[in-house]
């Protein structure tokens, strides 16, 4: 059976620097706060118009095509993990594949909508392709644009002064190595508190339906509404919406209990890690799972000082800059972890 491996890794980041300071002019925060609750400095915001998560994704991923040493047409499947498409439909998948120029119709692509864990769901779903044999070349990305999503008010501030915009990509690979590449992954959810970390709108729950009307058709007045959804103009669920402090007691709990769960699967201890690299939610989350698990602090990567919470992004942008700084080399082991909106957590171990 073949196992996966990591053959080529990128990543992009918009040249658009977002400071504190700059959150400050548009909303009542400061700069102390951001730092002390989530350990952020700074993000990256795409350029509106030029920039989308398609577009970054295809930067990321030529990267990621071009050090895995093969050509865009030995891709067989694209694995796209984002929270904000370019569109509601269709999906970033079949975007990325039109601009990277794939043209061959021999090729799958599949969209992935899980968040903060959306690249370990993709690094496992990738794993299980290559090793039942049915491709060979997979590129996996995650990329988000959360800047045109975000409430600058102060009404949203617990959540915009959070995230920023990125990509990361990874080619997998398969290889008959043994002891190579992915060597496990522990996928959760719980749809209990879904609601807690979300954007409700736009979405079928709810709107204007036919059958709203006992009798007939609407009028006309009331399909010039057909858009507007009930109480989202007055609520504002097209903003996204956080339950920060359970989200953060989640995360503590799930966060080494998932690594654990990985570590056990395959016979290692923490001791064993050379690199963890957690999803970039909270640079607090990070140190606390960095302490129960009694990790030195290298070996531990965070980046969420200079770009915030890449949601999907994040694990592959940090993996990426890691490696290039060649603090993840041949050999390693490296474990990914993530937990987020749904809620979904993950994690996975890789033999690099
Ligand atoms: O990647 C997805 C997964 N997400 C996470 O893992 C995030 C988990 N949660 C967290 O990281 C933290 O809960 C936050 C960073 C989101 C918030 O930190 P916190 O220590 O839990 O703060 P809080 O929500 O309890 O808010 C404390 C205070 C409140 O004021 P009062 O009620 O005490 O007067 C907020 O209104 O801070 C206020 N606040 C702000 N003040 C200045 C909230 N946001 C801001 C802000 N600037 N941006």
């Amino acid at each position: 059976m073949p196992n996966a491996k990591i053959a080529g890794i990128g990543f992009y980041v918009p040249d658009q620097v977002i400071t504190n300071f700059d959150l400050m002019k548009v909303m009542d925060t400061s700069d102390e706060w951001i730092r002390e609750r989530s350990g952020i400095v700074e993000r990256r915001y795409a350029k509106k118009h030029e920039e989308t998560p398609t577009t970054m994704a295809a930067e990321a991923s030529k990267k990621a095509i071009e050090r895995a040493g093969i050509i865009k047409e030995d891709i067989d499947f694209i694995i796209f993990a984002t929270l904000s498409p370019d569109y509601y439909f269709p999906g970033c998948g079949v975007l990325l594949q039109r601009e990277l120029g794939i043209t061959k119709t021999e090729i799958g692509a599949l969209d992935i909508r899980n968040q903060c864990s959306g690249f370990i769901y993709g690094l496992s779903v990738a794993d299980q392709f290559i090793k039942s044999g049915m491709y060979k070349n997979i590129l996996l990305v995650g990329s988000e644009m959360h800047s045109m999503g975000l409430d600058f008010s102060t009404r949203g501030r617990a959540v915009s002064v959070l995230f920023g915009d990125g990509a990361g990509a990874v080619l997998i690979q398969a290889t008959e190595e043994d002891n190579k590449g992915v060597l496990t992954t522990h996928l959760h959810s719980d749809g209990t508190n879904a609601e807690e970390l979300a954007m409700i709108s736009p979405g079928s729950h709810g709107g204007y339906h036919l059958q709203d009307e006992e009798f007939g058709f609407p009028s006309k007045e009331e399909l010039g509404e057909v858009f507007v959804y009930d109480g989202l103009l007055d609520n504002k669920t097209y903003y996204p919406r956080m339950d920060g402090q359970l989200v953060f007691k989640k995360a503590v709990t799930k966060f080494p209990e998932v690594i654990m769960e990985a570590l056990q699967k395959t016979g290692y201890t923490p001791a064993d890690i050379d690199m963890l690299v957690p999803h970039q939610a909270n640079l607090r989350i990070a140190q606390f799972v960095q302490k129960t698990l009694k990790l030195p602090d290298d070996k531990v990567y965070n980046n969420i000082m200079k770009y915030g919470n890449t949601t999907a992004a994040s694990i592959p942008i940090a993996l990426c800059e890691a490696w290039e700084a060649g603090k993840v080399k041949e050999g390693d082991l490296v474990c990914l972890a993530a937990f987020g909106s749904g809620f979904t957590w993950g994690s996975a171990l890789i033999r690099w």
